[in-house]
């Protein structure tokens, strides 16, 4: 069966709150591989945020499997009562596992191995150059199993006019320019940021946005009008070290609401 982009905002997203915060728990996978051991569980940890008001939970499954494992997204697909979103690049079998297990939502990022995170948005130039244009294809067939498509992006409008025409669902606005900024050309990014979520919005985009989003950072994030989901995650498992998972969360939850 095929799915319009319109059929593709899946009720339990139309029915939450205006900013949905989704929870990306790999930094929770990365203490459990540094010692190849099971704990912590990045399966709990997500049940732990949705249980103290995320709306979603964010996992990478990386080619090289550095963090999350197949075996946790699995579970996940099973467990999570609100909303898996897959972050995911073109390797196939991640795409077969995808197309298998119908998350959510997919996010489809670029990967670089040497890299210590995703570094920028997906270069759609030149994707679609790429022989066989593996994401093209990947996007189909996650479309067709039903499941929501967003695109990872530097917040340039040439890019989202590209991402409008791949006629994906949304696209998620990468924020690392806007977080390792300070000063003035923090303020640049921002309006950066503003802009291209007013650009994707009205080229029929829905948008998201995340990356480098900390407490101290995300109101000016979380107050842009257009942005309706953000993806946090380093942040908020760094501050549940101390304060544990829970109140780390509703922390983080409390910040956008007073911005929005
Ligand atoms: N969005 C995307 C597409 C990402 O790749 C990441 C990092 O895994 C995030 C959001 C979350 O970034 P951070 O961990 O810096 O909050």
């Amino acid at each position: 069966m095929k799915f319009s982009t319109s059929n593709l905002t899946l009720p339990r997203i139309a029915k939450q709150a205006t900013m949905r915060l989704y929870i990306n728990v790999d930094h929770v996978a990365t203490l459990r591989q540094a010692r190849r051991a099971t704990e912590p569980d990045p399966v709990a940890a997500g049940l732990e945020c949705e249980r103290n008001g995320a709306d979603g939970v964010t996992v990478h499954l990386r080619e090289d499997r550095r963090h999350i494992q197949d075996a946790d997204v699995r579970r996940l697909a099973a467990e999570v009562t609100t909303v898996l979103n897959l972050e995911l690049a073109t390797a196939r079998a991640i795409v077969a596992l995808a197309v298998e297990l119908r998350p959510h939502q997919a996010t489809f990022v670029p990967e670089r191995r040497e890299e210590i995170t995703t570094e920028g948005g997906l270069d759609l130039a030149t994707e679609a150059t790429r022989p066989g244009e593996p994401l093209r294809r990947a996007i189909d067939q996650l479309q067709e199993a039903g499941v929501r498509i967003s695109l990872f992006l530097d917040p340039d409008t040439a890019v989202l006019d590209y991402a409008a025409r791949l006629k994906v669902a949304a696209v998620e606005l990468h924020t690392g320019e806007y977080s390792n900024a300070t000063g003035a050309l923090r303020d640049k990014a921002l309006a950066r940021l503003r802009h291209a979520a007013a650009h994707a919005k009205a080229a029929g985009l829905a948008v998201h946005a995340g990356h480098g989003l900390t407490y101290e950072n995300v109101k000016p994030v979380a107050a842009i009008p257009e942005i309706e989901e953000l993806n946090i995650g380093h942040s908020i498992v760094s501050r549940a070290v101390f304060v544990g998972l829970g109140q780390a969360v509703r922390e983080m939850r409390a910040r956008i609401h007073e911005a929005r």
